[in-house]
């Protein structure tokens, strides 16, 4: 039996739907539970390299179910192993080539747990954050990871909390612009979130009848795609709906890059593919072509139910599994069935993507989506 008496828990990487009711139940079974007590670090590894712990009680933890983000606040930029270098005035030092230089500033987190008696660490988070957690649970923290993305690419695990609520968002936003596509004639291209996973958009694009659905698991080509718009049209269907990953790529392979942020552990951000495909099938078709980019609506506002209940599952068994001294390892859903595997087997791995011959896809094409391809 372990003798955790103090545990801390953190937030890393983008916020997601569902970090709240994770706290949420992390913190309540704790103390009902156990009779633990608990720390929140804030601004997840910016806040653990500074210490910035507060305490948390079962009253910090009231009517925050429906809130969407993070109480207590996230950082996707801080990788403690990897940490850029600045000088006294803030500047980033870089080399002879311009390039930023790094140091490994674990070793100042690492005293801060211990000088705060700090048991067990919880950390939440997305490929990023638990590749920190596997490094901090080598060093010996006894960490306890929990899977967070609304990408749904974390390997060992079906699904992650946040994923539904982002599902819902964006099936939301493929039925609004509907009613514009139907009203004018329009093409109506919807570009969904999910980094190099299409998870996101080919749920959404299903739920949302979507004429096309570009994922960047299958290159498309952008003459496929207007054929089908023309197919379509020439069969009296007037409009389309066109779902493309913020990740999708064309034949040639390549992504659009929205930019390129330095100092982040993951620096490339994808964004703009849903205005070059809306451009490209205007010229293509002969049809008026509109881009919408949902952006960080997806991740914002209130978890749905079955997120706050994955949530609430993740939360229970994390406490559970640090009782049980199970360290290094993270919860996962398989099935439907809570687990918990090593770190080990989740960082490193192929992140999970969409399989071009799976069911969803295969469905998807019998029904006469188009893939691109
Ligand atoms: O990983 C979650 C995610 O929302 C991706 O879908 C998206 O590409 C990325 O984060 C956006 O990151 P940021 O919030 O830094 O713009």
């Amino acid at each position: 039996m372990s003798k955790v008496q103090k545990i801390a828990i953190m937030t890393g990487g983008g916020d997601c739907p569902g970090l709240n009711p994770v706290i949420r139940a992390v913190v309540k079974t704790a103390i009902s539970k156990y009779g633990l007590e608990v720390m929140g670090v804030r601004h997840g590894y910016h806040g653990l390299y500074h210490g910035d712990f507060i305490k948390l009680g079962l009253e910090d933890v009231e009517e925050i179910i429906t809130k969407g983000g993070t109480i207590l606040y996230s950082s996707n930029k801080d990788n403690l192993f990897q940490y850029p270098v600045k000088d006294a005035d803030g500047n980033f030092v870089r080399d002879e080539n311009g390039k930023l230089t790094y140091e490994d500033v674990s070793d100042v987190a690492v005293e801060h747990l211990k000088a705060a008696s700090i048991d067990a660490l919880f950390i939440l988070g997305g490929d990023g954050t638990l590749t920190s957690a596997r490094d901090f649970s080598r060093k010996g923290v006894n960490v306890v990871a929990i899977p967070k993305t609304i990408d749904n690419d974390l390997a060992n695990t079906d699904y992650t909390f946040g994923f539904d609520t982002a599902i819902s968002v964006a099936t939301d936003g493929l039925d609004r612009v509907r009613t514009t596509g139907m009203s004018h004639h329009r093409v109506m291209v919807v570009e969904i979130m999910g980094r190099g996973a299409g998870w996101l958009t080919l749920h959404a694009g299903i739920a949302g009848a979507a004429d096309v659905i570009l994922v960047p698991e299958i290159p498309y080509d952008i003459n496929k795609v207007a054929e089908k718009i023309k197919e379509d049209k020439a069969n009296g269907k007037e409009f389309s709906i066109v779902a493309v990953s913020e990740g999708a790529k064309s034949l040639d392979g390549k992504q659009v890059v929205l930019k390129v942020i330095e100092d982040s552990a993951d620096s490339i951000r994808l964004g703009g593919v849903g205005a070059l495909v809306a451009d490209q099938l205007e010229k293509l078709t002969g049809s008026e072509a509109r881009a919408t980019t949902l952006g960080h609506i997806q991740r914002g506002g209130t978890p749905t139910a079955h997120d706050r209940v994955l949530s609430s599952r993740y939360g229970y068994a994390a406490v559970e599994l640090c009782m049980k001294g199970g360290f290094g390892r993270m919860v996962a859903l398989q099935g439907d069935e809570i687990v918990d595997v090593s770190l080990e087997d989740v960082i490193g791995q192929k992140t999970k993507n969409v399989d071009p011959n799976g069911e969803l896809v295969t469905m998807a094409k019998a029904m006469g989506v188009c893939f691109g391809d």
